[in-house]
Order: structure tokens, then sequence, then C-alpha cells
């Protein structure tokens, strides 16, 4: 189609320039788990590989894609953002796309956070909220949960837990420390010591899928605000309706000081993140007319991500995607339970909304224990390949393996439908009568991996990122 003439590659095999020039190893464990696949058509919850063959996307690219694949409003409102010629890139100036978007994100926000800083990404959207609380408290240190992450940048980087993330890039920001998740013991004498600016927290730990405790988030805004400490809400994975609210702080009926939001805002589309606060926070910042530009960004507010941002919105307005969502996270976990009543190697399952993850245990056979320790030997993170690479291979399921751990994260997207959740449980349910077979396919191929890994390559790169 020639209006499309620009958007034809030359170059039919994506993953032999990648190894060329961008990352060889990336490509090596995609080859090696078999995720290498060429697509060329993505819509909705499918994705598409060039012989018409269909993936169904449970991952959503971490939430990058929440409301499906190319959404036919969110491309429209694009179409006619360019169509339109609209100023873009004066930075002495504010487009009416930003404010509008600024104030349809705080409309779902508790009323007092409402001053906003637009960014290209979530990692970013975080080390503004860190420069602002360091700022407005006055105060040095920054504290984290283990197991807990935040983006890949320096700041954010020092505030993740995982040191696999860390490891050989230090040294980093200095007065960063961690404490575990549900432990207020641990946070509370922390805070006692009223140096600590601020506590940032993810609702749910996207790394292992880890759910508070019912009444951990509401101690934790009450010891924040009595130690002066500012509560940073990473909300950048659950935010936008991913755990079946608009934003997860709903659930425990808090009011943070900081609301971080990215990936779902993208519509799929466009870079863009946000730091949302309170105005008398943001002013204490920003509190001379000689200071208005001490953060800023290039890109931060441009024309497409405005746009992107305020047609998700609209979409997940209009198509009630909140609500739905709360509806599909639960047959979705009530199906995982069924299955875990059936099959042993799944130990746990948790999650809210549509961010659920489940999580394999050990097998009981002493032969499978062998293997089992092996695999871990091997790599932390290979074992939920047994289930995650059959569910792509035999059934065209896209899943991920959550972290350094056992569990299989389920992101899909919000718009799935109960026939995609069934068409899912049927395959897990496949894929796990399967895995029963210690000799079968399943687990001759990860076995084969973790041999292969211990000779040199590591498959447990290839992970969520969050
Ligand atoms: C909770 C959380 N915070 C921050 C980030 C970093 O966002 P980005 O990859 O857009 O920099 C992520 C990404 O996965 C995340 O899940």
């Amino acid at each position: 189609m020639n209006s499309a003439k620009h958007a034809i590659t030359r170059s039919p095999d994506p993953y032999h320039l990648a190894s060329k020039y961008l990352n060889p190893k990336l490509v090596e464990v995609m080859g090696i788990l078999g995720f290498n696949k060429h697509y060329t058509r993505y819509q909705g919850c499918n994705l598409f590989t060039e012989d018409g063959t269909s993936y169904l996307d449970f991952h959503s690219g971490e939430g990058f894609a929440s409301l499906g694949h190319n959404h036919p409003a969110i491309k429209r409102a694009l179409i006619d953002a360019l169509e339109s010629d609209l100023p873009d890139g004066v930075q002495i100036h504010y487009s009416s796309h930003s404010g509008e978007l600024a104030e349809a994100i705080c409309r779902h926000l508790p009323s007092e956070l409402n001053a906003v800083f637009f960014t290209n990404s979530g990692t970013e959207a975080v080390e503004a909220a860190l420069k602002f609380a360091r700022s407005a408290s006055g105060r040095p240190r920054l504290l984290s949960c283990d197991q807990g992450y935040h983006g890949l940048t320096y700041g954010a980087l020092s505030v993740t837990s995982e040191s696999y993330f860390k490891d050989g890039f230090g040294p980093l920001l200095p007065g960063c420390q961690t404490v575990p998740f549900n432990n207020l013991e641990r946070l509370e004498a922390e805070l006692k010591k009223k140096d600590v600016a601020a506590f940032i927290v993810e609702p749910i730990q996207g790394r292992s899928v880890t759910v508070p405790d019912p009444g951990y988030f509401k101690q934790v805004e009450t010891l924040c605000r009595k130690y002066g400490t500012y509560l940073i809400f990473d909300e950048i994975q659950t935010g936008l309706g991913r755990t079946g609210k608009w934003f997860a702080l709903e659930h425990w009926d808090i009011e943070p000081d900081f609301v971080l939001v990215a990936k779902a805002l993208s519509g799929g589309y466009m870079p863009v993140g946000a730091m949302i606060t309170r105005r008398p926070i943001y002013n204490k910042v920003i509190n001379s007319l000689d200071r208005c530009y001490v953060q800023h960004s290039t890109y931060g507010r441009n024309r497409l991500s405005m746009i992107a941002g305020l047609a998700s919105i609209r979409v997940m307005e209009e198509e009630r995607l909140v609500e739905k969502t709360e509806q599909l996270g639960l047959s979705l976990l009530a199906g995982l339970h069924r299955l875990r009543e059936k099959h042993s190697l799944i130990k746990s399952v948790r999650g809210m909304g549509l961010m659920v993850g489940f999580e394999l245990g050990c097998p009981g056979s002493l032969r499978d224990r062998i293997e089992w320790k092996l695999i871990h030997a091997a790599s932390e993170g290979l074992f939920p390949q047994l289930v995650v690479i059959p569910l792509h291979r035999d059934h065209h399921i896209i899943t991920m393996a959550s972290g350094h751990n056992d569990v299989i994260k389920l992101l899909p997207p919000l718009v799935a439908t109960e026939a995609h959740i069934t068409q899912f449980l049927n395959a897990l349910d496949q894929v796990l009568t399967s895995c029963r077979d210690a000799k079968g396919r399943n687990w001759k191929t990860i076995y084969d991996i973790a041999r292969r890994t211990l000779g040199g390559t590591s498959p447990s790169a290839v992970r969520s990122e969050a």
C-alpha cells in the first residue's frame, strides 16, 4: 500500500541486524527459548506472524499495550494530530493537550494530587519524584523495598533492589536503603531517624507479583505522615485500570504524596510517563520565577504523547475497562485456583485485577527434584520456562517469567474477553498435564537449556523488566 511505504522494512529477518547492531546476547537467548518470531501485524490481544499464525498476548509488553495493540481510537487520534500540523517542541509554550491530559489523570486521583510533570518513560517519572522529594523535604535518604523495581536510570536503579540490575554499574546514588515489603516494623525503624525524604514502593511488586497484606498500606501512610517522609506510589505498572481500579491506591483508600504512571498511558503507541504530586510539594521545589526551568525535558510533553494519553483515558472511560478488568481478573484468578487444585506444580496464585502471577513449586518425586535443583543452579528464573515455552510453542500464547524466581506473570490487555481467559486456562491446563511426564518434551527442553547455561549461555536474561 503506497500510503504506508515509509513503514515497509527492507530487512526480512529482524534478528540479523539486531544481532549485529543491538544486543546479540538477547537475540541468542530469544533463539534458545524459541521466542524469536517475526511478528508482522499486531491487533488487539493478538500478534500475527507473516503466515497468519496468531499469538495471544498475555503479557502486553509489560503493560505497554494495556489497551491492546493498535487500538483504532488511539490510532485515529494520532493520525488526526499529525494531519492537524499542531505545534510541538516550542519549549516556552504549553499546548492545551498537556493541560487536558494532566486534568484527565488528576480526575481519577484523590483531589489533592493535582500537580503534574510529564516524562518520556517510567524511570524518568521515578527520577522526578526522587528529586522533588529530596528537594521539598530537605532530607537526604531514600527508602525502597527488597524485590522492588523502579527502572534502570541511576536514581531509579539506586532504589531498585536486585543486584542483577546493579552489579557493575556502581557507585549508585548515596543514601538509598531497602526494607522488606509488608514489614512495618523495619520501615518504622528507618523512618524514626527522620532523615528519610521518601519511601518509594510499588502497590503490587511486579518482579514477583507480591500483593500487600490487607492493612499494610494504610499503616505505611500513617507512618510516613508521622515521621515527615513522603510516600511515592510507583503505579507505573498498576496504574490506569490494571488492578481493577483506576489506581491501585483506591484498594486501600490512601493518598500518597506522589503517584507515578507510564506504560498504559502510552495507549500502546507513544513513550509517556507522569509524576503527580500535591501542589504545595511542587511549589516548594519550583519556588521562584528563576527556578521555573529546573525540572525539564525536551520531549516531556510532546504533542503525540499527550494525545495518545488523552485518547487512552477516553477509551478506558468509554469502554468501561476498569470495571471489566475487575470482573475478568476474578475469572482469571478463579480459573487459576481451580488449576492449582488439579496440578501440584502450581504452588500459589496471587494478584489483583489483570495483574496476576502463579508460582511453580518443587516437584514431588526425587528424580524431578534433582532436575529442579539443576535447573535452579543453572539460572534462577529459568524454571518457569517449563510452562512459558510450551504455552508459546504449542499454544501460541505469550507469557513471561516474572523475575529471578518461579513466578509466571500474566498481564493480558485490559480489552481481553472471557473467551481469551478460557483459551488461556485451557492451554495452561494442557501444558501442566504434559509437564507431569518428567521424561516428556517440556522437561527435556528446559533441562537442555539448563545444561547449556551451565556451559556458558544464560537464558535468565530473558524475563520481564519488572
Ligand atoms: C513499577 C515500575 N516502575 C518503573 C518502571 C520503569 O519504567 P520504564 O521501563 O518505562 O522506564 C517499571 C517498568 O517495568 C515498573 O514496572
